[in-house]
């Protein structure tokens, strides 16, 4: 059974809980990648206090704390950021003839809440009794607008149904809002203390109001206003008060048995993030005032419009497998809503949808949710990447602080600083340098946007190849090749390790890459690379160091096991296949002390695997087949960043029910909840990674240094598999049936693309189709190494 009902383009419930409620706040979220409100309710919640938590959050506008250590050291991170649960607009109360409009009091006769994907609209429709037998019907619309992303709006109608009556609409801003401070589970809560917000200011205008608030160490203020309409308008009486933290306002009307009365409530929110504070009450305001001249329905035509032209450009279809289907357009329209898009923002882990990680970005963003957008909206994937470069002033900061050269960009963080309290899975976790710089590699490589690069990507290539030349050393008893030790890879099961594979591969692709790009630059872009290096003072010689590390990076091989092991000391562990853990354990985090789960050979998420899926071609499928089978029993997938990259690589090497179950696990974690903490916020890279499993497992897609290549196989359940990318200003939709696929070229030049290796010429308006050859056990033969 299935938590909510399987619809392709809607996210449905039918009952009110209070035991899920907590979890369906989650799911019901709505954001436009800048506000992002959960989905509480807008009358209220007279449930246990547990049961909820009432959040709206603004990207990237945080709060500071100090990170204590009863046990202190040289270098460990300062100063926390949280991302602030701000002053709460999403209420309106309602009293119905006097009594007080609540779900867990009177009788519900109907209920349903509806997401729609295609409309962006949150929906519910209540038909309610209340205890003295008042019946109405309700429904509540909420959108927080893509088009506009400082504007949130609701619509409450309440239809009287067996009575006339006194109607009051309370329509509130609360600033007495506060973080999650504690929580059983280490991976929620902020680090704050108290309340990161006071009000300082507000005011009521006939049906407009505003609040402002400020932090009180990070020095950030934030306005929110409002603005109302109701309609039928006659006989409305409006008041308004100031509570100690709060702006109220009512409206009083005599309701008539069988007329709708509905409440119109514009929302703004303005940040000094990214205004002049003297000008925040003005710019929320007008902005309401504008929301509201224009009317919801506006609003609801502008959002469809919006969601048409991303679906257009982003979805997935799976045909003949509903729940996938349901599962994929979720993450993806999760994945939009969460999404900062200003250049100065980027998402999440948990997205804008709880309180997982303090609102921290990690590199879930750059290696498991930039993909998505690169291939779908390139312009988003930039925006990213341009925030990761707004970060790389503390990124040089944090580099030196640790005594390195270069940049060292932070483990977790919103602003720049290293957030992350526990250094051996934080700070440690280098990799994110070269993440960061994989990540752009692959947008100039997706878009051809060089530009870029000479104006950004470079000095983000060089600093970071400074930092691993200084990070490693040569050593002689590993034949003078060059080391990284004292490192943490992706797999957090491991920590402080020596020669981490992933972490020397991507190392190596680093600097490689700062090779390349510094010599092109120097041929092709001479003024531009005498501005960067002046910049940063890089000396000729650098570039050389730089080569000589790349081509001397150790990269560790076992010759007797055919493997890759994941460290140096990896295979001299005691091997613990996780079948063998009582499920209880899981995850092993919040069971077993760190020591113990350093100690064997047992894996979060994958590292090595990680590696062959991000730099597939230089591996070969027996290598992926070998190490699949090696790592695969010891990961216990405590991280959701663990399945989808399982699916890619088992569905390459043939384990198609594998391959499968991790997909649709990837695809439908929050919505199945299968990690059990959804209630903490969505899992935005395992969304992101869904995307990865159905484009490159089933899709078969590899970009290799020869162009794009498709090898697609869809599972024998499904009828066909569609979707779209965009590589050099061409829009390719591919659509895969179980026998043949088709290439159209939708937008854009000739592309050449290979489809099962053979090179196919795809032209402006016209579809190719290409034989599926039946699959042979493995199906990539065709692309390993070589190809
Ligand atoms: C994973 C990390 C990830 C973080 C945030 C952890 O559980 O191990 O790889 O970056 O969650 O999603």
């Amino acid at each position: 059974m299935k938590i909510y009902p399987i619809e392709e383009w809607q996210i449905r419930e039918t009952e009110f809980d209070v035991e899920t409620n907590y979890r369906d706040e989650t799911i019901f979220a709505t954001g436009n990648g800048y506000i992002g409100m959960r989905g509480t309710l807008e009358e209220g919640y007279s449930g246990p206090p547990e049961t909820t938590f009432n959040a709206t959050y603004l990207n990237g506008f945080y709060e500071e704390y100090d990170i204590e250590y009863p046990e202190d050291g040289y270098g460990f991170a300062r100063k926390g950021q949280a991302m602030l649960n701000v002053a709460d607009a999403k209420t309106i109360k309602l009293t119905i003839d006097g009594e007080e409009f609540d779900l867990l009091k009177g009788k519900v006769h109907f209920y349903e809440r509806i997401l729609d994907l295609k409309k962006g609209i949150l929906q519910r429709k209540i038909v309610w009794e209340s205890p003295a037998g008042k019946k109405v019907e309700a429904e509540i619309k909420r959108i927080v607008s893509f088009p506009r992303p400082h504007v949130a709006a609701l619509a409450v109608t309440i239809k009287p149904l067996n009575f006339e009556g006194e109607l009051n609409f309370t329509s509130r801003i609360d600033g007495q809002v506060s973080n999650l401070t504690e929580s059983k589970d280490m991976r929620v809560g902020a680090g704050l203390k108290g309340r990161g917000l006071i009000t300082v200011d507000k005011e009521i205008e006939g049906t407009a109001a505003w609040i402002k608030q400020k932090t009180l160490r990070s020095g950030f203020s934030l306005v929110c206003a409002l603005e109302h309409s109701l309609t039928p308008a006659s006989g409305v009486k409006v008041s308004g008060c100031l509570d100690e933290d709060a702006v109220v306002i009512k409206f009083k009307l005599k309701a008539s048995k069988g007329v709708p009365y509905t409440l119109f409530k514009y929302i703004s929110y303005f940040t000094s993030r990214d205004y002049e504070e003297k000008d925040l009450v003005n710019l929320a305001l007008r902005e309401v005032e504008k929301a509201k001249e224009d009317s919801f329905q506006v609003l609801e035509k502008e959002q469809e419009k919006f969601l048409a032209s991303f679906w257009e450009d982003a979805d997935i279809k799976i045909e003949g497998d509903p729940a996938a289907q349901q599962g994929i357009r979720f993450c993806l329209f999760s994945l939009l809503q969460s999404t900062g898009r200003d250049g100065k923002t980027n998402i999440a882990a948990k997205g804008l949808t709880g309180e997982g990680y303090g609102g921290h970005y990690f590199w879930d963003s750059d290696i498991y949710i930039l993909p998505f957008f690169l291939f779908t909206r390139p312009e988003i994937a930039k925006a990213l990447l341009l925030h990761r470069y707004s970060l790389l002033d503390a990124a040089r900061s944090r580099a030196k602080e640790l005594g390195h050269k270069g940049a060292l960009y932070p483990w977790r963080t919103i602003d720049g600083p290293e957030c992350s309290a526990y250094f051996p899975a934080g700070t440690a976790q280098y990799h994110i340098n070269a993440d960061i710089i994989y990540a752009l590699k692959r947008y100039v490589e997706v878009t051809g946007d060089v530009d870029f690069l000479w104006s950004y990507g470079a000095e983000m290539v060089f600093e970071t190849a400074r930092f691993w030349v200084d990070l490693g050393s040569y050593i002689p008893s590993k034949g003078n090749k060059f080391c990284f030790n004292c490192v943490t890879g992706p797999d957090e099961y491991k920590a402080l390790v020596d020669n981490n594979a992933y972490t020397n591969y991507m190392a190596k692709m680093n600097l490689e890459y700062a090779v390349v790009v510094a010599e092109k630059m120097k041929r092709e872009r001479p003024a531009d690379y005498a501005r960067v290096a002046g910049k940063i003072n890089l000396k000729e010689g650098e570039i050389e160091e730089w080569r000589r590390a790349a081509a001397h990076v150790y990269l560790p091989y076992s010759r007797k096991m055919k493997i890759i092991p994941q460290d140096d000391s990896f295979l001299y562990k005691k091997r613990i296949p996780a079948d063998q853990i009582p499920r209880e354990q899981f995850p092993l985090l919040l069971h077993w002390h760190y020591l113990n789960i350093y100690r064997y050979q047992i894996c979060k998420q994958p590292d090595v695997l990680l590696l062959l899926f991000l730099l597939r071609e230089k591996f070969t499928l027996e290598d992926v087949k070998r190490n699949y089978d090696y790592y695969e029993p010891i990961t216990t997938h405590d991280s959701s960043l663990s399945p989808p990259i399982f699916s890619i690589l088992a569905w390459e090497i043939g384990y198609e029910e594998k391959a499968y179950n991790y997909f649709l696990h990837a695809a439908r974690m929050d919505l199945d909840d299968y990690h059990g903490n959804t209630k903490d916020g969505i899992h935005a890279a395992s969304m992101g990674g869904a995307w990865s499993a159905a484009v490159y497992g089933f899709g078969g897609m590899r970009l290799y240094s020869n162009g794009l290549h498709f090898s697609p196989i869809i599972p024998n359940r499904w009828k066909r598999l569609a979707f779209a990318i965009k590589y050099h200003g061409r829009k390719v939709k591919v659509t895969i049936e179980r026998k043949v696929a088709h290439y159209t070229l939708v937008e854009g030049e000739a592309l050449k693309i290979h489809h099962f290796g053979e090179e196919v010429l795809l032209k402006p308006g016209t579809t190719i189709s290409k034989k599926v050859p039946p699959r042979r056990g493995a199906k990539f033969n065709l692309l390993s190494k070589g190809a």
